[in-house]
C-alpha cells in the first residue's frame, strides 16, 4: 500500500520556524541515531523545509540505485556556485553521467598506483615532523596532511611557493563555508555579510589561481601523472568530448570539496579509536613491522596489510558521513511513502552503520567483524561509507590507498598512546559538512625506531 507523504512521522524535537536546525547544526548524531525507532521514513525540518530521511539499508539503496525514482542536486548549486561552479556533486541526470565518465580515468587503478608513492612520501615526512613524547591534538596536523596530499595529487607540477600557500590557506575556509552554506537556508546567510564577502573574495582568488595553472598545463602539454593532467587530457570515448577550462576548475574544486575533509576525518577517527583499543593497535603495529619493517612505506604496502584494512574498515563504519541529501525529480516512492517532485530526501550512512539490526553491538570498535568467518555475516547492503549507485564516491580506492599508507607510516615509527589525563574522558563529535569526526584526537606519540 502506498500512503501519502503526511503519513511519514516527524523526528522528535522540532521547533516552529527552524524545524530541527538547532539540533542538526549543534550535534546531529543523537537525533539521527534515534530515527530508525521512529519509522522507515522520517521527516526532519531544515528550517521550514522538511527532508524525508530513510532509515533502512534497503531504502537507502533504492535512492542510490534509482529504483525509488529520479533525483537531482539543483538545491546545492546556488550555495556552492561561487566556489565550485557546476561540479560533479551538483550535476544531475545525463550531465552527471557524462561528467562521471570523463573524470573516471583520474581514479583508474593505474592512476592510483601512480599517486601512491606520493601518498607514502608525504605521510613519512609528515610523521617525521610530528612532536614526540608529549600530548598533542592530531586534528590540525591531520587536516594539513590531507590537504597537502590532495594538492600534491591534484597538481604535481611545481606551482611556486606563493600559489601553493594561497591554495593551502584559502581551501580550509572555503570548504568550511561551502559546507555551511549547503545546510543554511538562504535568508539566514544574509545575516553574515562579512562571511559572505570573505567567501566570495576567496572563491574568486582560488579560481583565478587555478585558471592560471590550467593554462600552464595546456601550454606545456606535459602529463604530470596527476589528477589535473587526467582532466586536461581526458576525452569521452563515446563522444570525443573533452573538458573546457572552467569545467576543469569546477572539478578541481570538486575534488578539494570531496577529497580533503572525508579522508582527514577518517584518519583522525582511526587514531581516536586506536589509542582506546591498545590490543588492536598492537596487532596493527605487529603487522606493519612484519610487512614493512625498517624501510619507508611503499605504494604496494597499500594492499599488503589485511589487518590494518579491517581496522580502517571498522573506522569507516563508525565514522561514516552523517547525511546525504538529494531532491526528488518527479514523484519518488520510499517504501510505503510517495513524495512529490521537489521534496528533499536523504539518508545517513552513519545511522545505518550504528543500527543493531545490521551490526551487533554497533557502538563497539571491533575490527574482527571484518575478518572471516564473521565478515561473511555482514549484510553488504549495510556497508555504505562511500554511498551507493550512480553517485557513489569516485574517490573510494584513492582513499583506501591514501589512508592505508598514512596509517602504516604512522605506526611504522610511532606508538600512539592516549594521554594519561584523557583516560576515561569522553570526546564529543564535530560535523564537517557531510562528515563527522571526533572533535579532538589527543595522543602522545612515542618513537618506535
Ligand atoms: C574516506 C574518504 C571518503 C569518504 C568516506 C567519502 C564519501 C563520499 C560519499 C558518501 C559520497 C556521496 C555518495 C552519494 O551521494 O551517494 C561521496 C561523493 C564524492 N566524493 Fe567522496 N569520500 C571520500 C573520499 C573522497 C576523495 C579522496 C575524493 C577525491 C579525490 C572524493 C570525491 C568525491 C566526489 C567528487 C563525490 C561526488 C560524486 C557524485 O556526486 O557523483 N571523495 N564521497
Amino acid at each position: 500500500m502506498t500512503t501519502t507523504i503526511d503519513s511519514a512521522p516527524w523526528a522528535p524535537g522540532r521547533l516552529p520556524g527552524i524545524g530541527h536546525a538547532h539540533l542538526l547544526l549543534d550535534d546531529p548524531i543523537p537525533l539521527i541515531r534515534r530515527l530508525p525507532d521512529v519509522g522507515p521514513v522520517v521527516r526532519v525540518g531544515l528550517g521550514p523545509r522538511p527532508v524525508y530521511l530513510v532509515t533502512t539499508a534497503e531504502l537507502l539503496r533504492s535512492i542510490g540505485l534509482g529504483t525509488a525514482g529520479r533525483f537531482h542536486r539543483d538545491d546545492l548549486i546556488e550555495p556552492v556556485a561561487p566556489f565550485a561552479g557546476r561540479t560533479l556533486v551538483t550535476l544531475s541526470g545525463d550531465d552527471h553521467r557524462r561528467r562521471r565518465r570523463l573524470i573516471a580515468p583520474a581514479f583508474h587503478r593505474n592512476r592510483i598506483s601512480a599517486y601512491s608513492p606520493e601518498f607514502g612520501r608525504i605521510a613519512e615526512d609528515w610523521v617525521a615532523r610530528l612532536p614526540v613524547g608529549e600530548p598533542i591534538d592530531l586534528v590540525p596536523e591531520v587536516d594539513r596532511l590531507a590537504l597537502e596530499t590532495l594538492i600534491a595529487t591534484l597538481i604535481a607540477a611545481d606551482l611556486g611557493e606563493q600559489a601553493r600557500s594561497t591554495i593551502q590557506s584559502d581551501s580550509p575556509l572555503l570548504l568550511a563555508e561551502a559546507a555551511f552554506r549547503t545546510l543554511m537556508p538562504r535568508p539566514l546567510r544574509r545575516l553574515r555579510p562579512a562571511a559572505e564577502r570573505r567567501f566570495l573574495t576567496a572563491s574568486a582568488r582560488l579560481r583565478g589561481l587555478l585558471r592560471d595553472i590550467v593554462a600552464q598545463y595546456r601550454t606545456s602539454g606535459t602529463d604530470h601523472g596527476d589528477l589535473l593532467s587526467t582532466l586536461v587530457t581526458g576525452v569521452d570515448p563515446g563522444t570525443g568530448e573533452s573538458l573546457d577550462d572552467e569545467t576543469i576548475i569546477d572539478e578541481m574544486v570538486g575534488f578539494l570539496m570531496g577529497g580533503v575533509e572525508s579522508p582527514s576525518g577518517m584518519l583522525v577517527s582511526f587514531v581516536h579509536e586506536l589509542v582506546r583499543a591498545p590490543e588492536v593497535r598492537d596487532k596493527a603495529v605487529a603487522e606493519v613491522d612484519e610487512v614493512i619493517g625498517d624501510r619507508p612505506v611503499r605504494a604496494e604496502d597499500a594492499t599488503a596489510l589485511p589487518y590494518l584494512r579491517t581496522v580502517l574498515q571498522e573506522t569507516m563504519r563508525l565514522w561514516a558521513p552523517w547525511i546525504n541529501m538529494l531532491t526528488a525529480d518527479g514523484p519518488v516512492t520510499l517504501g510505503d511513502v510517495t513524495v512529490p517532485s521537489g521534496t528533499m530526501v536523504g539518508f545517513s550512512a552513519n545511522m545505518i552503520h550504528h543500527d543493531p539490526s545490521y551490526y551487533p553491538e554497533p557502538e563497539r570498535f571491533r575490527p574482527e567483524r571484518w575478518s572471516d568467518p564473521e565478515a561473511e555475516l555482514v549484510d553488504q547492503s549495510a556497508v555504505v561509507p562511500f554511498g551507493v549507485g550512480a553517485r557513489r564516491c569516485p574517490g573510494d580506492h584513492f582513499s583506501w590507498a591514501q589512508l592505508t599508507l598514512q596509517a602504516a607510516a604512522l605506526l611504522r615509527t610511532r606508538l600512539p598512546v592516549l594521554p594519561t589525563q584523557d583516560v576515561g574522558r569522553a570526546v564529543g563529535s564535530t560535523t564537517k559538512g557531510v562528515g563527522i569526526r571526533p572533535s579532538t584526537a589527543r595522543v602522545v606519540l612515542y618513537p618506535r625506531r
